[in-house]
Formats: structure tokens, sequence, C-alpha cells
């Protein structure tokens, strides 16, 4: 048995960021200087997609490039559901995005002739060469030195290995405070926030005027992804369940690129690789590329992961070949460091012979519905980052677009955080019961998301169907009915995770079965090449009884 929750703490911030990747801490330092703050981090407080980012961010920087030329590579990434006023905003606050971050300390690779003495590299469906990046780890350089101002920010105070379970809504207050807020009719509102303390098995029930969800995307809800362990949609649940509108779930990027290894989990190899003129082959040594599109390896991902998919799919293969061989070993040991010692672990040298890869799930491009300010349907709720849906993405998003994102978007809702006053009244909150969960029933636990991350794998991925998609749709069904019969409301991080990964894993199907077309990243062999619903995908709380039902009481 899980030790039972003891001491019920009560804190209280003016704003709590939940989430400590990029775009939680830009929204987190923007802030401090004048709210007080609590950062929560589910896990280890370096284990974040933000600091596994390898490319780069965009900057549009160089004198030859455009906004207009930026904007138009979103837009055509993007198929068609990108709005386009957010694509413009987002690359119109690059250049400032990007001297924030060298404001801050962050170490690009220079080159002398660059823009800001900036090197600029670049990745698929990129027109120019505007991807700055440290090396092949730009997000762990980017990282570190936010996570270390933080840290030294007396306004800041980070709970790591602290797991959001829910957000606190009207329905949470309890006293004179529920009628002082029903009266001033903000009852669709947000007041904090009931996060498990996993090291001492606590619940804190933090209170804060504004709340805001920077967890991270679902990459974890299939069985192969290039995401960290904390990726498990629990923002989007989260906001779903509080009564977010949530849109383009079934857009989920698979990465081209991820070191295949029989027995081992592998990590992402770089589009940046390929941006430098590194080849896909077939194990007969055909460069593949040609046969799918003009843009050879460097065409936008979708269509890049599609063609591996049907070349493996065509000889049976388990992986298809990325080459670099022909860079020289000067090159790559020079630029891509990183890759070239952890493709070396595997016994891979890459300088003389090809890496072994495989497409996986890499990035949710839906998420929780906001506006350009990062506020949600619910008041005094943003998200920001890969958490949210602002518009930018489309059907697919643009390599390096994301790190642009968290910036530029926590900076956004930080302005607008900061337009309201400081509330006198404090919120007062019902407890959260004490419950706990039994030892069998963990077990029980992960063998359920073990069986979801390979049906999704399997019917959800790549290349879709109707008949693939409804198949998982009734299997998500029995899996839900099994997860009710687990005792009472056990609060145990697997099983905080595991109702996040459901309730995303039907959003992702209902999604994908509302798309009848094939549009960017869905391809479904039903509709295969119509281009028939220009408008993203939402879904609101309330229309799908089903998934509400994972709510408690
Ligand atoms: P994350 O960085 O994922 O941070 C999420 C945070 O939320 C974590 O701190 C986590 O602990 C916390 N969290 C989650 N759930 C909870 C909870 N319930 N309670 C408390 N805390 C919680 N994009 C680019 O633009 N360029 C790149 O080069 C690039 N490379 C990539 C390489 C890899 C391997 C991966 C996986 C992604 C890459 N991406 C890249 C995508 C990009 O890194 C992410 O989209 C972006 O970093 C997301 O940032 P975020 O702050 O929204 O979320
Ligand atoms: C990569 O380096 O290939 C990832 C870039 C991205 O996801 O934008």
């Amino acid at each position: 048995m899980s030790p039972p929750i003891s001491n019920h703490l009560v804190r209280h911030a003016d704003v709590i960021v939940i989430g400590a990747g990029l775009a939680g801490l830009t929204v987190a330092l923007e802030v401090a200087n004048e709210r007080k703050v609590i950062l929560l981090s589910k896990g280890d407080l370096n284990e974040s997609a933000s600091a596994w980012a390898q490319g780069g961010i965009v900057g549009v920087l160089d004198q030859k490039d455009s906004y207009d030329s930026h904007v138009r590579d979103t837009l055509e990434a993007g198929a068609g559901i990108v709005i386009e006023s957010v694509a413009r905003l987002i690359s119109e606050k690059s250049q400032q995005a990007i001297q924030c971050l060298l404001h801050l300390g962050v170490k690009f690779t220079q080159d002398p002739l660059g823009p800001l003495g900036l090197h600029l590299t670049r990745e698929g469906g990129h027109t120019h060469r505007r991807v700055i990046h440290a090396e092949d780890s730009t997000g762990k350089a980017i990282q570190e030195v936010l996570l270390a101002k933080a840290k030294q920010h007396c306004n800041i105070q980070i709970f790591e290995h602290c797991v959001a379970i829910d957000l606190i809504l009207h329905k949470h207050l309890c006293g004179q405070a529920s009628q002082d807020f029903q009266t001033s009719a903000l009852n669709n509102r947000c007041y904090g926030v009931y996060a498990l303390n996993i090291l001492d098995h606590q619940v804190i029930s933090i209170t804060a005027q504004d709340v805001v969800i920077a967890t991270g995307g679902v990459g974890k809800v299939y069985q192969h992804s290039t995401n960290p362990n904390s990726s498990t949609g629990d923002g989007i649940a989260m906001a779903w369940r509080a009564g977010c509108r949530v849109a383009n779930m079934e857009f989920i990027q698979f990465h081209p690129t991820f070191l295949y290894h029989p027995q081992e989990s592998g990590f992402l190899i770089t589009e940046a690789l390929r941006g430098e003129g590194a080849y896909l082959r077939l194990p007969n040594g055909h460069r593949f590329m040609g046969d799918h599109d003009p843009r050879l390896e460097l065409a936008p991902r979708d269509i890049v992961t599609r063609a591996i998919d049907k070349e493996m799919k065509r000889y049976g293969l388990q992986y298809v070949l990325l080459d670099a061989t022909h860079l020289g070993a000067e090159v790559l040991k020079e630029r891509f460091p990183t890759i070239l010692k952890c493709c070396l672990a595997f016994g891979i040298d890459m300088t003389k012979e090809a890496i072994p890869v495989v497409p996986s799930a890499h990035y949710t491009c839906g998420g929780v519905v906001t506006n350009v300010d990062g506020q949600t349907d619910v008041q005094h709720l943003f998200s920001v980052g890969e958490s949210a849906y602002t518009g930018l993405h489309g059907a697919n998003r643009l390599a390096s677009n994301s790190l642009l994102e968290c910036v530029v978007m926590g900076k956004q809702a930080a302005k607008k955080i900061l337009e309201y006053p400081i509330e006198a009244s404090q919120a007062q909150v019902k407890l959260w019961s004490d419950y706990v969960v039994d030892d069998d029933e963990k077990l029980k636990i992960a063998l359920q998301k073990a069986d979801l991350q390979t049906l999704m794998w399997h019917d959800v991925g790549i290349v879709r169907t109707t008949h693939q998609l409804e198949r998982a749709h009734n299997r998500i069904e029995l899996i839900k009915k099994e997860f009710h019969q687990f005792s009472k409301i056990p609060i145990d991080p697997q099983w905080i995770e595991f109702r996040n990964l459901l309730i995303c894993a039907e959003l992702i199907v209902l999604s994908a079965l509302d798309r009848k077309e094939s549009r960017g990243l869905h391809y479904i062999r039903d509709y295969a090449t119509i281009f028939a619903q220009s408008s993203p995908t939402i879904l609101k709380p309330n229309c799908w009884a089903s998934i509400e039902s994972l709510d408690y009481p």
C-alpha cells in the first residue's frame, strides 16, 4: 500500500505555474518581479521536452530572410489550417525572443558572419537558414540558464517532484469565500491546484489568482516516443475536466528519425543533421526521398515520416538508414557532438556508418484552446507551450517553431497576468480526501498503460483507417470501465497520469474520427487525398459524456 496522505498542506501564491519547461520558466521569470510564484515540476527539473530539444529555435534574423517567408513556411507545413495572424505575431516576436534568451545568458553557437554573431542552421520545411542552436543540445543550453535564474529568484518557489492532480474550481470552494465568489459571478474561474508531493505523499492545496498550465504534450500515450516520461498530457486533461475546449488533437507529429535499437530505447536524431545534408537510405543504399517529394530529406516532417513508414512497410524493414558519413568526421564532431557520443554508446560510429532510424511520436500540435494571450475558456487559467492550441501549428508543426512559441506565448501570458491588480481576498478551498492505492492495483495500472500505448501506436499511428480508429475507441471504452473499478479515487502518480493519458487518448481518437479527410499529420486511408474540412477540430466538454465520466466526484 502507498503511505496514507498526511498533514494536508495549504499554500498560497499569486501565480501557480504547472511545469518547469521553457514555457513555464518563461512565464515564471517574466512575472516574478511583481508576483509571488509557485512553480511545479512533476519530475526532476531537468526532465522536460524543453531540456531535450536538439535542433534549435527559430529566429528570423538574417537580412535575406523575412517574416513573410517564415509565415509562409509555417502555413505550408501546417497544411491549410494555421491561424495566419498567430503565425505572424509569433514570427514578428522571434527577434525579441532570441535577444531575451541571449540577455539571460544562453550561449548559442556562434558564427562571426551570422546575424547577432549567431550560426543559423536549417531544418525540414524551412526555405531559409533561420534556426538558432547550441550545437545539437539547444534545449539543455536554454533550460540550464533559465532554471538557474528561477532558482535564484526570491519570488519563485520551486516544488520539484510535485504533481498537479486537478485544478481548484468553484465546486471546490467552501465557506464565505464560496459565496463571495458566487455573487461576484466568477464561478467559471480557476482558484488554484491540488498537487501531490511525490516524495512525502502529501496533497497540497495551492490557491492563487492565476494558474498557468505549461505541462507539455502527450507523446507518452504512444508506445514509441521521443518524449520524456513527464509528457502524459496532464494539463490538457486537467483543463478538459475544468471545462476548457481542446482542439486539433488528431495532429500528433511523428519525428522521422529516432535511433532504432532492437533491445534498447533509442533517442532523437535531430532533423538538423538532414538540414546540414544527411541522406535517408534504404538498407540497399537507395536514397528514397526523391521517390516521394522534390524537397527530398528536407520536406516537412509529416511527408518524410510517411515516406519512411511506406518504405518500411513495402520492404518489411525494421528501420531505414540516416547517412551522414559524407559530411566528414570534422563537421560531425564539431556540429553534432551529443549525437556522436550517444551513437557511439550504442556502438554506432556515425562518421563511418549510417544510423538506423524509425519514426516516433514527437509533438502534440493540438491542446487547450487559448487566445494570443494564453487565456483559456476558464477565467484566470492560462495554457502555454505544447499543452496549448494557439493555432500556430495547424495540421503539422514546422521544425523549431515550438521553442519559439514557448518563449513568445510565455511572455504574452505573463503580460496579461500583470495587467490585473493583485486581489485582496484568497479562496477558502475544500481539502482533498484521503485515499490510498493498493500495490496490486498499481501493477494493473502499469499493464493497462502499456496496453493503451500499444493500441495507440498500432491503431492511431502515422497512417490510420476508420476501422482502426473505431476499434481503438471501443478498446479505450473497455479500459475506462476497468479503470473505474479501481479502488475509490486512489492518489498515486501512476494513477494520476493514467487517468490523464486515457482522457487524451480518447480526445485524439475522437478528433481523428471527426476529421473526414487526410490533412497534414492526420493521414487516414479512407479519405486519402480529400481536403474538405478546412477548420480546426474543436471538442467541447459536456458533449462527450464518456470522457467526462473520468472526473472524480
Ligand atoms: P515541457 O518542456 O515538456 O515541460 C513540461 C513540464 O511540465 C515539465 O517540467 C514537467 O515535469 C511538468 N509537468 C507535466 N505534468 C505535470 C503535472 N501534472 N504536475 C506538475 N508538473 C507537470 N522543439 C523545437 O522548437 N526545437 C527543437 O530542437 C526541438 N527538439 C526536440 C527534441 C526532443 C527530444 C523533444 C521531445 C522535443 C523537441 N522539440 C523541439 C519540441 C519542444 O522541445 C517542446 O515542444 C517544448 O520544449 C515544450 O515545452 P513546454 O514547456 O511546453 O513543455
Ligand atoms: C529536431 O531537432 O529534429 C527536433 C526539432 C523540432 O522538434 O522542432
